[in-house]
């Protein structure tokens, strides 16, 4: 067996921007996950072919793949479509972890079962505040004094699932969705690649 065939293989999934998938590319080469922890970003694959998200990842030498929802879009049963083929490219890497990184797809429960346990997403709120979406405007409209990021493994229950990790910031007076969003981004980059280093060593 060849030490390729033995690395523990990351899949991220991403939608945008990927400051995130950034983040974790960029803890992996500094944390030498590859010789720590044999493990590794075997691809990342956008929902969106536009995703910028892309372009940071080829930039960084990692592989990209393309699953575009709109392809779906006329099938009886898009979300289904669409995570069956986007299960056939994420397992085509045989997966020990798959990563969501700001993607903002809701997946099906037959694909969420598929990966029970090794599929992790990061939520910026402190859950189980604020499932869904415009999780900044709505921490500020409810008055909250904190806001923050989760990480967690991924149920069939929406933005639920064991909580891995959390980091909370001040909510500020002046602050706007944006202002709060961008302090809440900066400690993601921090929290969701400990987060990840932290699962894969208690991995066998
Ligand atoms: C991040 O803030 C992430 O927490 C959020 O999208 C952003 C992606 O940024 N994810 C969700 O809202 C998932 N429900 P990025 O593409 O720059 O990593």
């Amino acid at each position: 067996m060849t030490i390729i065939a033995e690395m523990k293989n990351i899949v991220i999934l991403i939608s945008g921007g990927g400051s995130n998938m950034q983040a974790i590319a960029q803890a992996a080469l500094r944390h030498r996950w590859a010789e720590r922890l044999g493990a590794r970003i075997a691809t990342v694959i956008s929902n969106r072919p536009e995703a910028k998200g892309l372009t940071l990842a080829a930039n960084m030498g990692l592989p990209t793949e393309v699953v575009d929802h709109l392809a779906f879009a006329d099938r009886p049963d898009p979300r289904t479509a669409f995570d069956d083929v986007l299960r056939q490219a994420i397992d085509a890497h045989q997966p020990t972890l798959v990563v969501l990184a700001g993607f903002m797809r809701i997946l099906t429960p037959g694909f969420v079962v598929h990966y029970e346990g090794r599929l992790m997403n990061i939520h910026p709120s402190l859950l189980p505040a604020f499932p869904g979406l415009d999780t900044h405007a709505r921490a500020i409209q409810a008055g909250c004094w904190f806001a923050g990021a989760t990480v967690h493994l991924v149920t069939t229950e929406l933005d639920h699932g064991p909580i891995l990790a959390q980091a909370v910031v001040p909510v500020l007076s002046d602050d706007t969705a944006a202002s709060l969003a961008a302090r809440v981004l900066t400690q993601e980059h921090r929290l969701y690649p400990q987060a990840i280093e932290q699962w894969l060593m208690q991995q066998d």
